[in-house]
């Protein structure tokens, strides 16, 4: 029924498993799970810098899981009048209860980030309070798995962190070299080039989000049509190519790590942001 799967997502082997562990393994070994004491649902949030696979990993899912997958836009559902915003997100998480086992995505939660500049402040806080109370409403063990994705979490209110809401956090990082790998086959999959050397180009692609190794395909494609336009003949992408334009291209997740480098110390004492932190302090990240 959905054709994107877990293998159209290069890297992210834990990170895989770990939504398996919650949320394909209860739902085919509840027995198992009840038996261990283990709850079925829950939230997960997952965060991490632009580009990186969230929106992608959510898609796979969709193709992963043996329910029903619900994937809604917190801005789709917004309502001008007074409650309509708080009814609508209820009827949303009726239906996942009511179709469970049931797995509700939300793409945006940085949607439910407070304003305070904004009129809006009060009528948000609302819509948050209702989340809440909607997430501790699935405690009791009602097969309703909530998934959250954001690229700014320290943006999101810590109340959702309390347990029995988004109690796990789950930092999707930037592709390490053999993820790179998988993405540059995922990405030269479709597309004619002339000696494709995946080790020169992981090595050309350090930093770079799958965004950035998506963009430097389209433009190197880009710039061999418009050759091959003019000169008559079309001609495979030149390796060559590939490289030269990886090396002019700056990484996007730079930015989200300075940014993220005061927030993950500041914004979160608890302890969520541990995989931001430990990623941050590993050698090989410092001395980019
Ligand atoms: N791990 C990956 N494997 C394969 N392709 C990837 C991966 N990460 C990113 N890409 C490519 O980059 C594109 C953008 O990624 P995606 O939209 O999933 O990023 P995101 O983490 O949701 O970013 P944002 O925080 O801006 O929403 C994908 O459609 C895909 O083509
Ligand atoms: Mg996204």
């Amino acid at each position: 029924r959905f054709s994107t799967t877990f293998a159209d997502v290069g890297g992210m082997d834990e990170l895989k498993e770990e939504i398996r562990l919650k949320i394909i393994y209860p739902l085919q070994y509840p027995d198992l799970y009840k038996a261990y004491g283990r709850s079925t649902g829950g939230g997960i949030l997952i965060y991490g810098p632009p580009g990186c696979g969230k929106t992608l990993l959510l898609r796979a899912v969709a193709g992963e899981v043996p329910c029903n997958y619900l994937s809604v836009g917190l801005h789709e559902i917004f309502d001008p009048y007074f409650g309509g915003t708080e009814g609508n997100l209820h009827q949303i998480f009726e239906t996942a209860r009511a179709n469970a086992p049931c797995v509700l995505v939300f793409d945006d939660v940085d949607s439910l980030a407070q304003d305070r500049r904004s009129v809006r402040e009060s009528q948000m806080r609302n819509l948050v309070n209702q989340f809440l109370h909607e997430m501790d409403g699935l405690r009791d063990n009602q097969r309703v798995l909530v998934i959250g994705a954001t690229n700014q979490p320290w943006q999101l209110d810590p109340a959702f962190r309390r347990p029995g809401r988004f109690d796990q956090a789950i930092f999707v990082r930037p592709p390490d070299d053999a993820a790179r790998a998988q993405i540059i086959v995922l990405q030269a999959r479709d597309k004619p080039i002339s000696n494709l050397d995946v080790p020169a180009l992981v090595e050309a692609t350090a930093g770079f989000s799958g965004a950035d190794i998506e963009w430097v395909f389209g433009r190197a494609a880009e710039m061999t049509l418009s050759a091959a336009i003019h000169s008559g003949h079309a001609v495979p992408i030149p390796m060559e190519l590939l490289l030269t334009v990886a090396r002019s291209h700056t990484p996007s997740t730079q930015n989200w790590f300075d940014g993220m480098r005061d927030h993950a110390t500041q914004a979160a004492p608890d302890g969520f942001f541990n995989e931001v932190r430990k990623y941050l302090n590993a050698p090989s990240t410092k001395e980019r």
